[in-house]
């Protein structure tokens, strides 16, 4: 036994410790709205934190104390607690490209659901998304969204070949497994004259989807609607795949039916997590840890509760990804952006 290696693994376990309660801290800290009071009323105790919050003092002070040892806020002598422009950014800022802290309840979720995914690792791996806490929905539309409002409009749709010319003198759009509506919104909103269509199995999705459409000032250019992505009516100039291609039962099927609702010189746009291919993706990807164990406890188990079952993944990468379009028929697939969250690919019959 070599005593300096174990206490080296026992530091990296500590850190994984620390992580997960952080993320929990953070995203108490986002819920609570005690960031943003930091932001907006500047650096105070948490006295006057709690009272900007309605939230017990004494708690405050000992969150401030962890979020202050973690190096995610600052904290002087005196006991005054301050966030940098830089973490603001990641905690506080909800249109911030980096703005993080909400997606935390993705984590957060997998832990309220434990027994529940430790049944389908002893059973038959299935889990269907709609059994996960509630908290899973929102996370996961808080994780991607700030992604979606930096880069869709302004670099993925630009990079795809002949697509932001249709959608600018209007077109279809079919947004597939749209969630929450974070895309659809996004899409609405940078092309007035396209019409955009989201679906979804799962209801409770579909209703906020409604929800965000409306508060966004887009529902005129939104429907959407509770629909499998083998059962959507319509044609489209895009059908778009965002984040959820992976997590669905048969994703050849799925592909196939979206070269079948194209419209002639249309595209599929599919957006899916970060991945390399082959091994080299557990060990050069520094996103790889995440995602691996958020596919074994979210989108594997989603799939594999579905009819085929093909259990992709949310690291499938690029090159297994292409097999899955080339099956089904489509002669064009090109990744023609990314960022170490997204793979951004546009295939073309
Ligand atoms: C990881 S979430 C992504 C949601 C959304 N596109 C986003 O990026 O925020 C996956 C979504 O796919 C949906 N989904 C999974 N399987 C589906 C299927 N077979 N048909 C339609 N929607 C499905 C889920 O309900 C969920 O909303």
């Amino acid at each position: 036994m070599d005593e300096a290696k174990v206490e080296q693994f026992m530091g990296g376990l500590i850190g994984h410790m620390t992580g997960a309660m952080a993320c929990f801290g953070i995203w108490l800290g986002d819920e609570l709205g005690l960031y943003r009071a930091l932001v907006d009323g500047g650096p105070q105790t948490a006295e006057a934190l709690s009272a900007a919050t309605g939230t017990n003092t004494r708690l405050v002070e000992e969150w401030g104390r962890g979020q202050a040892a973690a190096g995610l806020l600052q904290r002087d002598a005196s006991g005054v607690y301050a966030i940098t422009e830089e973490a603001a950014l990641a905690l506080a800022n909800e249109d911030a490209p980096v703005f993080l802290a909400r997606g935390m309840a993705v984590l957060g979720s997998l832990f309220c659901d434990f027994d529940k995914i430790a049944a389908a690792y002893r059973g038959n791996g299935a889990m269907s998304w709609g059994e996960h806490d509630q908290h899973l929905f929102g996370g996961t539309e808080w994780f991607f969204r700030p992604g979606y409002r930096n880069f869709l409009a302004t670099e993925w749709i630009p990079a795809m070949a002949g697509v932001a010319d249709t959608l600018t003198a209007g077109g279809s759009i079919a947004d597939v497994g749209c969630g929450h509506g974070a895309s659809a919104v996004v899409l609405a909103q940078a092309y007035p004259k396209a019409r955009v269509h989201g679906f979804d199995f799962h209801e409770p999705s579909i209703q906020t989807a409604a929800k965000r459409a409306a508060e966004a000032g887009v529902a005129d250019r939104i429907t959407v609607e509770v629909a499998s992505a083998v059962g959507y009516p319509g044609s489209y100039d895009l059908i778009c795949f965002f984040d959820c291609l992976h997590d669905m039962g048969d994703p050849v099927g799925i592909a196939r039916y979206a070269r079948e609702h194209l419209n002639a010189g249309g595209s599929v746009l599919l957006v899916e997590p970060f991945a390399l291919d082959g091994d080299a993706n557990i060990t050069e990807n520094p996103m790889a840890a995440l995602l691996y164990h958020a596919s074994a406890a979210i989108c594997t188990p989603n799939s594999l509760s579905q009819e085929v079952g093909l259990g992709i993944g949310a690291q499938a990468g690029p090159g297994r990804l292409q097999s899955v379009f080339t099956d089904a028929g489509f002669s064009q697939f090109e990744v023609v952006a990314s960022s170490p969250v997204n793979l951004v690919i546009q295939a073309r019959v």
